[in-house]
């Protein structure tokens, strides 16, 4: 049946791509630590910590597992079809187009979502900066419309400028894009080094008593709005989940990796590693330093990091987390909108978009026009709109994907046993159902209105598809 048409994993592989081959293991590595480390823990774990208590660390550790046997599975795909497209092009091959769709699809919410919500996290650590040497942007221009209490707000122009900006150097090519990324991934690690060596001897063991107050999963209500709210290590894993989203965008630079099939696990296992020991580090210190509760302060919910260092009285550090902070939330950007472009090359290469948004410059061998054409839409979603409801969809987004690609990995190993993989992923089919079921329990964590949100966002993609897409694909005449 034709909903069910697969591309062969084989063809797929030498298909000579027009895209430039110039990354390796380590700028994989970077890419991903690129792609990861931003608002999550930078502007997040405040959130989190509110939700689990000191707990937060377990939290951490249960998003960690669900991306580490998720990662494991990309990296199988990503060995066995290095093409670009990530979990859009692995359902191509294991479930057929119809699958494929609406993973790109949502792919495409997830990245592009992620971009604009993340941006206007970086316009926020960016304006406090500017506050600091006396300089304020017009209150009109600080935020987009509905986000502010006293709704003055229109546009949120540092949000839009900073989307365009990236837009800019991801369309002139992936050499411009791998060094801004390096350089700002080297600050942003230093930064956060130098955060934990200076602050860790500060932590009061006190502080972790007790250790979860409101257990796995609980419910108790806000005290200012009155709405009930999910509360323990559960919820709070759900949420901060989106501090590791972004090893996965590493798989669509497939087709610009050298040497793909050894390069792409390493580079994905390798940034995951190195977040998670950052991370757990990170969170036994913001809530051993201080005690949890102090996140309710709204400073200190927006901007965490700082209520360790003034607990820890190193002003001096302050100024240098703000920096490293807009720098990692940069390239958190970065990466996703890299990531989705080459998605919707992938998409319009196959004939399930229109064909502008696959043409590769000729000149800087990037699919120019389709990066242009996304980099506006997210620039416009991060400047005009309120995207601060939308933003647990990305998790919902990134979940979804876990889930597909888990499950593609038994089917691969079940339909096609003998095909070469240049890494396999231990103990299948145990370590991709692991995967599944933490991904489902973070997404039984999230708010019911985000799935239905989502659920009305596949819905519109199914039109696409059948409009579309289905009589427009490669596929379609053979
Ligand atoms: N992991 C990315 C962040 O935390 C999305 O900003």
């Amino acid at each position: 049946m034709s909903l069910l048409r697969k591309k062969d994993v084989a063809a797929l592989s030498e298909q000579v791509s027009p895209l430039k081959r110039s990354l390796k293991t380590h700028d994989l590595v970077f890419l991903g630590i690129g792609a990861i480390i931003g608002t999550g823990i930078f502007v997040l774990t405040g959130k989190g910590a509110l939700t689990a208590g000191p707990a937060l660390s377990l939290s951490f550790l249960i998003a960690a597992i669900c991306c580490g046997f998720a990662g494991l599975c990309y990296a199988e795909f990503a060995s066995m079809a290095p093409v670009s497209g990530s979990a859009y092009s692995y359902a191509y091959i294991s479930f057929g187009e119809l699958i494929a769709f609406i993973m790109g699809w949502d792919l495409l919410l997830e990245y592009g979502l992620a971009v604009s919500t993340v941006a206007v996290g970086w316009s926020g650590y960016f304006q406090s900066l500017l506050a600091n040497i006396g300089i304020h942007l017009p209150a009109t221009l600080s935020s987009a419309a509905g986000t502010t209490e006293n709704g003055v707000g229109i546009f949120d122009l540092p949000a839009f400028v900073i989307v365009l900006i990236l837009t800019y150097f991801i369309a002139i090519g992936i050499n411009q894009t791998k060094r801004l990324n390096d350089t700002m991934v080297i600050i942003k690690l230093v930064v956060v080094i130098l955060f934990i060596v200076a602050t860790i001897w500060y932590i009061k063991p006190d502080n972790w008593h007790p250790y979860a107050p409101f257990g796995w999963y609980s419910f108790h209500q806000d005290l200012a709005t009155g709405h009930t709210l999910a509360a323990g290590i559960i919820p709070a894993a759900s949420i901060v989940f989106f501090a590791f989203i972004g090893f996965d965008a590493v798989s669509s630079s497939a087709e610009e990796t050298i040497n793909p099939s050894k390069a792409l696990p390493r580079g994905i296992m390798g940034s995951l590693i190195v977040c998670t020991i950052l991370y757990i580090i990170m969170t036994l210190i913001m809530t051993g330093v201080v005690n949890y509760t102090v996140y309710a302060q709204e400073s200190f919910l927006k901007a965490p990091v700082m209520a360790v260092i003034q607990a820890t009285q190193q002003t001096w550090l302050g100024w240098i987390v703000s920096l490293g902070a807009i720098m990692g939330i940069t390239t958190v950007m970065l990466v996703m909108l890299y990531g989705q472009t080459r998605v919707s090359y992938a998409m319009s290469r196959d004939g399930l978009f229109p064909k502008f948004l696959g043409e590769v410059h000729p000149k800087y061998q990037t699919p120019f026009k389709g990066t242009w054409f996304f980099g506006v839409v997210c620039a416009l979603l991060a400047g005009f709109v309120n995207i601060n409801i939308l933003a647990e969809m990305v998790n919902i987004g990134t979940l979804a994907a876990f889930v597909m690609v888990s499950a593609g990995i038994i089917w691969m190993r079940k339909t096609q046993p003998n095909l070469r993989r240049g890494f396999r992923t231990p103990l299948v089919p145990i370590t991709p159902l692991i995967a599944i079921v933490f991904c489902l329990v973070l997404i039984a964590g999230l708010n019911w209105d985000t799935w239905l949100r989502f659920a009305v966002w596949l819905i519109i993609g199914l039109f696409i598809y059948f409009g579309y897409s289905r009589h427009h694909s490669k596929l379609h005449d053979q």
